[in-house]
């Protein structure tokens, strides 16, 4: 690497260098929506693609129909054709696209050209899980959609498939928009699917959260389920650099949603996100299963262990969870320990242990550094120590940290 120049660079060298060792060797990251990216991956993210273009979408020039507004890309095609085919292996899907940016966008480019303006979506309110981005005042006032509540009153937020088919039945919705940023439980999905698809409506399944735990067969299997198209970001449980992807077994739906990626969505789709994006489809073929079971046995041993130490959680008659994440019980948590869930992240932090401010707690990234459910008693105790009763455990944590020296699963 060539030496930082100016001053300004080497303070950006600098602040690099500290983020790197601060998250990637100080801490225990416990955020639900991240996760670390084997090394094989970021070095394909550091790769020259990184400054690259194709267009491979046939263009007329000047009466002359060509195959790619761009040369040089032999490899980048073939780059993005196997990543594509990995994705759908991976996902038992006919289809797949690695092109979307973010899950965000991977949600916009499955709706924009499957729902045309005034379409109507059932999806799950905020306040009970749902993610922000399709309440009222966001993609749905984008697309010109209006949204109806899909009930996920459980606990937990969970989905009870007696009060989704009803609401189903009442709105006779367009989609049912599927998925949640805080999402425990599988979805009563042939149900939700059935009576969806009796009122013509789709099912589109939003898998962010927990898009590596059904790449590894732990959570629920949505294409075989009755989703129509299942799509999230590609950095949460699911271990790859930050995007998205999309899969589906509809030729009619693919249709639709592919050719309108470009120039609609997105242009240049980033083909070393690609390329580390294929890197961790294959690293999960070998070892997802494995995977995605541990980070789901973490989270329920982790759930049990802060529980037997007094710290209210959600939804402990079903075992806390099936996913990565736990959901600390907010009112109890304040009204038992006198500290709310973004106090309590806030002294976490500084104790060198990372949970979210609004009481999300994940386990994906600490099975990737190596920790079993074996560990869980012990970085419970940590938490109430360093979170509760407000001791000083930052040395504690950094030397048991620094024991876990390479990736798992990668
Ligand atoms: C359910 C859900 N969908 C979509 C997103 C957006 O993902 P991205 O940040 O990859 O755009 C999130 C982000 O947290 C989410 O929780």
């Amino acid at each position: 690497m060539s030496r930082p120049v100016t001053d300004e660079e080497r303070r950006l060298a600098g602040l690099v260098r500290a983020h790197d060792r601060w998250r990637g060797r100080d801490v225990f990251n416990l955020l639900a929506s991240e996760n670390a990216v084997s090394p094989t991956a970021r070095r394909y993210l550091a790769s020259d693609l990184s400054g690259r273009y194709t267009l491979p979408v046939p263009a007329t020039v000047d009466g002359e129909t060509v195959d790619n507004s761009y040369t040089g890309t032999r490899y980048t095609d073939r780059i993005e054709s196997l990543a594509n085919a990995a994705a759908a292996r991976l996902f038992r899907a006919k289809f797949a696209t690695t092109r979307p940016l973010s899950g965000h966008l991977a949600a916009l480019s499955a709706l924009a050209p499957l729902l045309p303006p005034r379409s109507k979506l059932l999806a799950i309110p905020t306040d009970q899980g749902g993610y922000d981005g399709y309440a009222p005042g966001f993609v749905p006032a984008l697309l010109g959609y209006s949204v109806r509540p899909l009930p996920a009153n459980g606990p937990g937020h969970r989905v009870a498939a007696d009060e989704a088919v009803a609401a189903i039945r009442e709105e006779r919705p367009n989609a049912v928009l599927l998925g949640q940023s805080f999402f425990l439980f599988p979805y009563p999905l042939r149900e939700i699917a059935e009576a969806a698809h009796a009122v013509d409506a789709l099912v589109l399944y939003d898998a962010s959260h927990v898009l590596g735990l059904i790449a590894g067969g732990e959570f629920q299997d949505p294409l075989r389920e009755g989703a129509d198209v299942v799509f999230g970001s590609t950095h949460k449980s699911f271990p790859g650099p930050q995007g998205g992807l999309l899969v589906t077994d509809r030729a009619d739906l693919f249709g639709q949603i592919d050719p309108a990626l470009v120039w609609r969505v997105f242009d240049n789709a980033h083909w070393n996100r690609i390329a580390g994006l294929a890197q961790t489809l294959l690293e999960l073929e070998r070892v997802g299963p494995e995977y995605a079971r541990t980070v789901v046995a973490n989270a329920r041993a982790l759930g049990r262990a802060l529980s037997d130490r007094q710290v209210p959680l959600v939804a402990e008659a079903d075992g806390f969870t099936r996913s990565h994440q736990l959901h600390l019980d907010r009112p109890r948590l304040r009204a038992e320990t006198g500290v709310g869930a973004g106090a309590l992240a806030r002294r976490l932090e500084r104790q060198r242990l990372l949970i979210d401010l609004v009481g999300r707690i994940g386990t994906a990234e600490v099975a990737r550094w190596g920790l079993t459910p074996d560990d869980m008693p012990r970085l419970a105790e940590l938490i109430v120590r360093g979170g509760v009763r407000r001791e000083r455990v930052g040395p504690e944590v950094l030397a048991w940290r620094r024991t876990f020296r390479t990736l798992r699963f990668a």
